[in-house]
Order: C-alpha cells, then structure tokens, then sequence
C-alpha cells in the first residue's frame, strides 16, 4: 500500500510540474510582455513539459496495470476527458517540436501564434484533467 501511494504520488509530482510548464511556458512568453527573443528556450521548457505529461499519464496507468492487473474503470465522460488530454499532449508536443524545427524561418505573427495555440492546448488539456474525476 505504501509503495502504491507512493509511485501514485511521485508520479503526479511530475505530472503537476508538467503541467505548470506546458501552461505557464507558453502564457510567459506572451504575457505580461512578449518575450519571442526567448522564443526557443521556452519551446524548450513546453515541449520537456509536454514529454513529461505523456511519460507521466503513461505510468498512471502503468501503475495501475502493475498493482491491481488493470487500468481504471473510467466513466464515459472520464474516458473522453482522457481523450482529449492525450490529443492536446501530442499535438502540443509536435507543435513545440515542430516550431524548434523551422521556426527560425518564421515570422513574429506566426511564432506568436504558436505559443497562443500552446497556450490554448494546455488549458484544454487542464480543464479535461478535471473531468478525469466523472465518476458513473
Ligand atoms: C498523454 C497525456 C496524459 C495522460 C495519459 C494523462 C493521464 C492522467 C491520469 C491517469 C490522471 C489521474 C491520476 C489519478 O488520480 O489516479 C491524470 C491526472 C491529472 N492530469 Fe493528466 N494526463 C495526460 C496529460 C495531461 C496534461 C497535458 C495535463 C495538463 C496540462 C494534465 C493534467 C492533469 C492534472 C491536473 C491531473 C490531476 C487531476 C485531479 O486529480 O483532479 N494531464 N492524468
């Protein structure tokens, strides 16, 4: 039992700081002032958090797998929350790639358009992370 907490609560440390980084990376460089002279060091920062947030969510269920033999039984509502977490993180994940890529070549209104679109999937992906507690 002890050994479960702890792997639940080791892994939603890592999970929460992902969450802060992907969120908070891609609001610091549009706001309070643009900061897209930074643009590819908070890139950077979003897409580790990014990475973080799938290798994290992936051992939630892992741990579950190990432990009880299954992953949850998620509610509908749960499940596509789920669904819409694991869309946000892969799309956020290949954006950021993608921009560190060939985003040199990109122009302000783009490069700032990209970290308005990452901004964007990390509060879609926050507000599911709510909906995973839908219980049926
Ligand atoms: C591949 C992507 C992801 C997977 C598979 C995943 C999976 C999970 C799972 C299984 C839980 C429930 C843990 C538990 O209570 O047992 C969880 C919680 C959470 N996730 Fe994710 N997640 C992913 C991405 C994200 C992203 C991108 C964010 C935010 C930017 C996020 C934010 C959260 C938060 C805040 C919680 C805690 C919710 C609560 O306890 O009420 N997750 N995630």
């Amino acid at each position: 039992m002890g050994s479960e907490n702890l792997a639940y609560a080791l892994t939603q440390v890592v999970h929460n700081f992902g969450a802060v980084g992907v969120l908070g990376g891609a609001l610091f460089a549009l706001w309070p002032t643009l900061r897209l002279e930074y643009g590819r060091t908070f890139a950077w920062l979003i897409l580790v958090a990014w990475g973080m947030q799938i290798a994290s969510g992936g051992l939630f269920g892992v741990t579950s797998l190990f432990y009880y033999g299954e992953t949850p039984d998620l509610s509908r509502i749960a499940l596509a929350a789920l669904s819409v977490k694991v869309a946000a993180a892969m799309t956020g994940f290949s954006l950021a790639a993608f921009y560190l890529y060939r985003g040199r070549a990109w122009s302000r209104v783009s490069v700032k358009r990209t970290f308005r679109s990452l901004a964007a999937l990390g509060a879609v992906a926050l507000t599911a992370a709510a909906f995973l507690r839908w219980f049926s």
